[in-house]
This record gives C-alpha cells, structure tokens and sequence, in this order.
C-alpha cells in the first residue's frame, strides 16, 4: 500500500528514485528543462507531496502551493532554498525540508580548489596546454602563495567553517564576517571581522552566505573597489548576491585579481557572456555538491524527509520547525 501521490520536479538519484518508487506512486518530470509551471500545477491538484530536485528545483510560493490543496510535505535535495517561500509553506501548515549537513565537506572541497585554482591561475595555464602554446619559451602565468595570505570567509556556517579548516591546513590567517559572531569554539582560531574589515584585508574572499533579501547584491561596484588589487574573490553560494556587472568591470579593469565562480547570475551564464572571455576568470557549473556520493546522500535525505512526511513523522531536517510533525 502506497503512501501516497508525489511530484517530482526532476529526476532523483537512482536508489533514492527507486525507494521513492516503492513507497510512492510518483509523477516525475523527465524531460530537459524544468517542468512547464502550469503542469506542475495540474500535476499537484491531487499530490500530497512535493519533491524538488537539485537544479529543476520549483519555485514555491503562494501561487504554486494555491494549486496543491492536498500538499503534506515539500522535500528538496539542496541545502539552500532561496526559490522557496518557506513563509507561505508555514502558513499552508507544510513542512519544508532541506538537506544541511550531508554536503558540508564537498562544497568546502570545491570552494578551496576554486581558491586554489585561482590563485595558481589554473584556467591560464591549462589553456596554454591545450591550445598548444606549451614551447620552452612559452609565456607561463606565475600565480600566487596561499601560505601566509588572509583569507576573508563571507558566512561562517557549516561549510564556511569546513573551507577555514582547509585554509588554515594551508596556511592561511582566517577572518570571517557573518551576521552572527560564533563562539569561540565554533570559531576555531578565525578572527570575526566588519563586512569593510574583510573587503580590505582578504587576498582570497570566499562568499558562502545564503541568498536572502538582505544578501542579494551584496557584491557591487562599491565592496570591488574596497578590496586590495590583488585580491581573488570566490562565489560558491549564489549568483544573486553579486552584481555580474560589477564584477566584470572589476575583473577586467583591474580592480581585483581575479575571480572563480561556482554559481552565477544569470544561471547558467550563456557561452557569449563577457566574463567568459577574461582569462583570470573561472567558472564551474554550479557544482558544489557534485560528487556521486554527495548527490547520492542528499537524494536519500530529501527522500526520507519526504516519506516521513506522507506519514505525518517529523521531517529529519525541517527548515519551518513550528509547522515540524510531531
Ligand atoms: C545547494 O545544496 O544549495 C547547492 O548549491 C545546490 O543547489
């Protein structure tokens, strides 16, 4: 006996598709591109759950759960749920699960190899490879020490605390700026600094923050110019909390370093944009999270959280605990 209806906006991970599949009688959206909204509205009119997954994740606002009059649960395989109005789920009565935790280290992984990657200027020399340019006297980009440099960590969570580990492994003095100071245990020697601090004395800043209404555009014309001219700025978080264009016209006029990006605004950032052709410019696909293990854990939890859900049991990780089952 099935739990009940679900709508997937995405494929899952396979183990956590199948054990859905076998608790769950599941329309699932398998076609590229994200499921047409008005659809997705037909789909839920009679679906108790919600799975959102990873980069086909839904929007959820008042509109959306309007359509859903059925809905118990939402689950979404990501940590960060900017595209969720959590407030009008609270409102609904419906539970809103996330997945913290199960990706901590392998976003921390991606976020220092960015670091790292610019800092030894790894998209300059690999071009020169490739492109064939690689002679004894070929022009070879000379990059920077890691060791002995500041590193700025905008938004001490759990994985802005795991990049501080690695950084300090490297060498690397840490000073983080975060709405709330940590304890001193939490804070693991890093030093709490101003916003202005950080921007002024960071060679490397790495932004980790959630997007939020107060975070968006965090990054404009005006926090570029107050950042040494040799500084490297890494985004692992979101494209939103900085402005594109700014950030372009940093880059390029030389007002920073440089700077590698995991996540961009607009994403994905079309092949023509003009930061793709700054050399001292890298980009990844908002891929963080993208190990088989990382993406295989968060599925199962976003998963469980579900199901727990249909059975009216206290979502494992549950962002809107007032509305938590008990
Ligand atoms: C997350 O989990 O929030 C990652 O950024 C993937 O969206």
């Amino acid at each position: 006996m099935k739990l009940g209806k679900i709508v997937m906006t995405g494929q899952a991970m396979p183990e956590a598709d199948q054990w859905l599949r076998e608790h769950c009688e599941v329309r699932s959206w398998d076609q590229s591109g994200n499921i047409p909204r008005e659809l997705l509205f037909e789909w839920l009119a009679d679906a108790e759950g919600l799975m959102s997954v990873g980069a086909k994740a839904a929007k959820v606002d008042e509109e959306l759960l309007a359509h859903a009059p059925k809905l118990r649960v939402i689950a979404q395989s990501s940590v960060g749920y900017d595209n969720v109005d959590v407030a009008a789920c609270t409102r609904h009565g419906i539970p809103f699960g996330n997945t913290p935790g199960v990706l901590t280290e392998t976003t921390a992984d991606l976020a220092f190899l960015l670091l790292m990657c610019a800092a030894r200027r790894i998209k300059e020399s690999v071009a020169i490879v490739d492109s064939g340019a690689w002679t004894p006297s070929a022009d070879i980009p000379l990059g920077v020490d890691l060791y002995g440099k500041t590193l700025g960590i905008v938004g001490m969570g759990q994985i802005g605390s795991a990049v501080a580990r690695r950084g300090m492994a490297c060498g690397l003095k840490i000073i983080y700026h975060n709405r709330r100071r940590r304890s001193p245990e939490e804070e693991g020697g890093a030093e709490y600094v101003s916003f202005e601090d950080l921007l002024r004395r960071s060679d490397f800043i790495v932004v980790l923050i959630p997007l939020s209404s107060e975070s968006r555009l965090m990054f404009r014309r005006e926090q570029f110019t107050h950042m040494k001219k040799t500084a490297y700025f890494i985004n692992a978080a979101r494209g939103g909390i900085v402005e594109t264009a700014a950030l372009y016209e940093a880059v390029r006029d030389g007002v920073i370093a440089g700077c590698a990006l995991d996540v961009t605004d607009p994403e994905p950032i079309p092949a023509d944009h003009p930061l793709l052709k700054l050399p001292n410019v890298l980009i990844t696909p908002h891929i963080g999270s993208g190990t088989t293990e990382t993406r295989n854990r968060m599925a199962m939890l976003a998963a469980e959280n579900l199901v727990l859900g249909l059975e009216k049991k206290p979502l494992k990780t549950c962002v809107n605990q007032e509305v938590n089952y008990r």
